[in-house]
C-alpha cells in the first residue's frame, strides 16, 4: 500500500477513535502520540519516500500528528473538567448538616453558682480579694500564731520573703480585707481560687476554689450559724439532710467546728461515698475570735460574728461521686461532658 493509502487509514482510526474515559484515553495515546506507537512508523518509512515526494507526504504526515495531538488534547481536558464536575455531584446536598456540639459550663463553675446563689437568697453579697496576698491578710490578722505550720514554705507558696508575700492559702483574707474597710453590719461571701503546696495526688491539688461566709453584728450567735449551715445544706443536697457539728480548731474562730452532712446517697445507712459513717464532712465553722475582730478595728465587746468556709471541688465530689481531683482541670471532654446540661 502507498505511504499516502498508510496515511489516510490512520486519519480515519483517529478521527473514528471513541474516547471515553481515562483508560481509553492512555490507549490512545499510546498507539498514535507515543514514540512507540503506530505513527512512528510512517515516520520511519518516510525516509524511504522518494524525494519528488516527499513535500506531499510530509504534509500529509504532518497532518496526521496534529490531528492526533489535537485530540488527545481536547479529550484530555474534557475528561478533567468532567472529573471535577463528578466531585461536586458526589455531594447530597439535602443531606442535613453536621451537628455543632457546643460548649457546656464547668461543673465547678455551675456548682459554684448554685452555692452563691442560696446563700445571696439568705441576705450575702460578694466580696472579691487578690490571689496574691500580704501575710498580715492572710497569716497575722487571723490569729495565726509566729510558729503555726501553715506558715511554712511546704504549705504555703511564697512570692517574697520578708515583708512576705504568697499565694492566698484560704478567702479567708477576702473578709479581712473586708472588715478593715467596712462598719458592721457585714454580710458577705468570699469566692475564688486558693493554692496550698500539695503534691497532686486524687484526693489533694495545689490549686482549688473556696467559698467562704462572714456576718458580724451585734449579738450573733452560734444557733444563727447553725440554721444558716442546716438551710444551705438542705438547699444544695435535698431537705431530708440532717447536719451535725463536730469540735474543731481554727486559729481565727473560737469555738470551732467541722460541719458534716448526712450522706444524700445512702441516707445514713453507710455506703463507700461517706465510709460507711453515714456523714460527709463539707466545711469549717465557728464563731469569729475576738483578736480577729481587734485586727480589723471592730470592737468585740460590741460585735459579735460567725464565719464558715467550704472548698467547691470537694462539694461537687460529693454531689457527683467523683473520685478524682484531677479530672477537674485535665480538661477531658469525656468527663465534662457528663455536666452538659
Ligand atoms: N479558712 C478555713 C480553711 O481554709 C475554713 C474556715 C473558714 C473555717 C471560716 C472556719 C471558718 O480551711
Amino acid at each position: 500500500m502507498r505511504i499516502q493509502d498508510q496515511i489516510a487509514e490512520k486519519l480515519n482510526l483517529v478521527e473514528a477513535y471513541t474516547i471515553t474515559d481515562a483508560s481509553s484515553l492512555e490507549a490512545f495515546r499510546l498507539l498514535f502520540i507515543s514514540k512507540k506507537g503506530e505513527l512512528s512508523a510512517l515516520f520511519d518509512a518516510f525516509k524511504q519516500v522518494p524525494n519528488d515526494q516527499k513535500k506531499e507526504v510530509g504534509q500529509l504526515l504532518n497532518q496526521l500528528k496534529n490531528t492526533a495531538e489535537e485530540k488527545f488534547k481536547i479529550q484530555k481536558e474534557a475528561l478533567e473538567a468532567k472529573q471535577q464536575d463528578g466531585e461536586i455531584a458526589d455531594f447530597d446536598v439535602f443531606l442535613p448538616p453536621v451537628p455543632h456540639a457546643l460548649g457546656s459550663l464547668h461543673p465547678l463553675t455551675t456548682v459554684g453558682q448554685e452555692i452563691i446563689d442560696i446563700f445571696t437568697k439568705m441576705g450575702f453579697t460578694l466580696s472579691d480579694g487578690p490571689e496574691i496576698e500580704t501575710d498580715w491578710n492572710n497569716f497575722s490578722a487571723l490569729n495565726f500564731a509566729e510558729n503555726h505550720p501553715a506558715r511554712e514554705m511546704q504549705d504555703t507558696f511564697f512570692v517574697e520573703k520578708n515583708p512576705d508575700i504568697l499565694l492566698r492559702t484560704h478567702t479567708s483574707s477576702v473578709q479581712i480585707r473586708t472588715m478593715s474597710t467596712q462598719k458592721p453590719p457585714i454580710r458577705i461571701l468570699s469566692v475564688g481560687r486558693v493554692f496550698r503546696n500539695e503534691t497532686i495526688s486524687a484526693r489533694a491539688h495545689c490549686m482549688f476554689h473556696q467559698v467562704e461566709g462572714l456576718y458580724i453584728n451585734k449579738k450573733v450567735s452560734f444557733a444563727e450559724l447553725k440554721q444558716t449551715l442546716l438551710h444551705f445544706a438542705k438547699e444544695l443536697f435535698g431537705h431530708k439532710v440532717q447536719i451535725r457539728m463536730r469540735p474543731s480548731y481554727f486559729p481565727f474562730t473560737e469555738p470551732s467546728a467541722e460541719v458534716d452532712v448526712s450522706c444524700s446517697l445512702c441516707h445514713g445507712k453507710g455506703c463507700n461515698v461517706c465510709k460507711h459513717t453515714g456523714w460527709l464532712e463539707i466545711c469549717g465553722a465557728g464563731m469569729v475570735h475576738p483578736n480577729v475582730l481587734k485586727n480589723c478595728g471592730i470592737d468585740p465587746e460590741a460585735y459579735t460574728g460567725f464565719a464558715f468556709g467550704m472548698g467547691i471541688e470537694r462539694i461537687v465530689m460529693l454531689k457527683y461521686n467523683i473520685k478524682d481531683l484531677r479530672l477537674y482541670t485535665e480538661n477531658d471532654i469525656r468527663f465534662l461532658r457528663q455536666f452538659k446540661i
